[in-house]
């Protein structure tokens, strides 16, 4: 064991020192602006994968799961992403179908955290999601047992090999396992660093189908 893990982790930055203000006077009454603000600015300043978000879910046993997940869209339904049904994520929103996310900015010392109820979208949605992949995003997808234990790369390498040429075969194959799946945000929280620490947290909720916004002690 290292016993240089606790003074490297010490030592790491997390943030730039020229962090952007955040002027929760002027925040819009939609968190959904505001996210749409902070996810231009992500994209503005650099950030890879700005898309890219933790989805945790939990499953009958209480036991938590998270995983990274890439934002399709946000709509009247909810913030919607996609993915395999016979997964981990998918068991779990079965039992429990409430869900958090979380994206995190680290150029500008951001953090964006959404909670609400799940829920599984039509078919027709996964299957415009599936066809919308790259080639290779689409035979990723077709190859199944995701999360499941695997003998060894060959076998993926051959499984993955024969997705391929089925697709080659018939481009307009959809993997039914695909689906989507819209969280119905109820909380929306943004976090601004600050170099001085007193980072701003502004929470909205959803109280009477309307938005309330309110600070968070940091
Ligand atoms: C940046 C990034 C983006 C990802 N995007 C997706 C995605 O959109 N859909 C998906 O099913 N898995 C995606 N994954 C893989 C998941 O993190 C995860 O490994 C997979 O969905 C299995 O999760 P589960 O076993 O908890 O169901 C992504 C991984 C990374 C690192």
């Amino acid at each position: 064991m290292s016993h240089l893990l606790p003074s490297l982790l010490r030592s790491v930055p997390s943030f730039p020192d020229d962090l952007p203000a955040f002027g929760v006077g002027e925040a819009p009454e939609d968190p959904v602006d505001l996210f749409e603000g902070w996810l231009s600015q992500a994209i503005d300043a650099g950030v890879l994968a700005p898309h890219a978000m933790t989805l945790s879910t939990s499953g009958p046993d209480g036991v938590v799961t998270a995983r990274t997940l890439i934002l399709k869209d946000i709509d009247e339904r909810g913030w919607v992403f996609a993915s395999r049904d016979d997964g981990v994520k998918a068991r779990d929103l079965g039992a429990n179908p409430f869900a958090a996310l979380t994206f995190f900015w680290p150029a500008l010392g951001r953090q964006v955290r959404v909670t609400g109820p799940v829920r599984q979208l039509p078919q027709a949605d996964g299957e415009a999601d599936f066809l919308a992949r790259p080639p290779e995003s689409r035979a990723a997808a077709f190859v199944g047992h995701q999360s499941e234990p695997l003998g060894s790369r060959e076998e993926y390498a051959a499984a993955y090999a024969d997705a391929v040429a089925r697709l080659a075969e018939n481009p307009r194959l959809v993997a039914r396992t695909w689906n989507t799946w819209a969280v119905a945000a109820d909380t929306v929280e943004f976090w601004q660093a600050s170099p001085d620490r007193a980072h701003v947290r502004l929470q909205y909720r959803l109280h009477n189908r309307a938005w309330e916004r309110g600070l968070l002690w940091p």
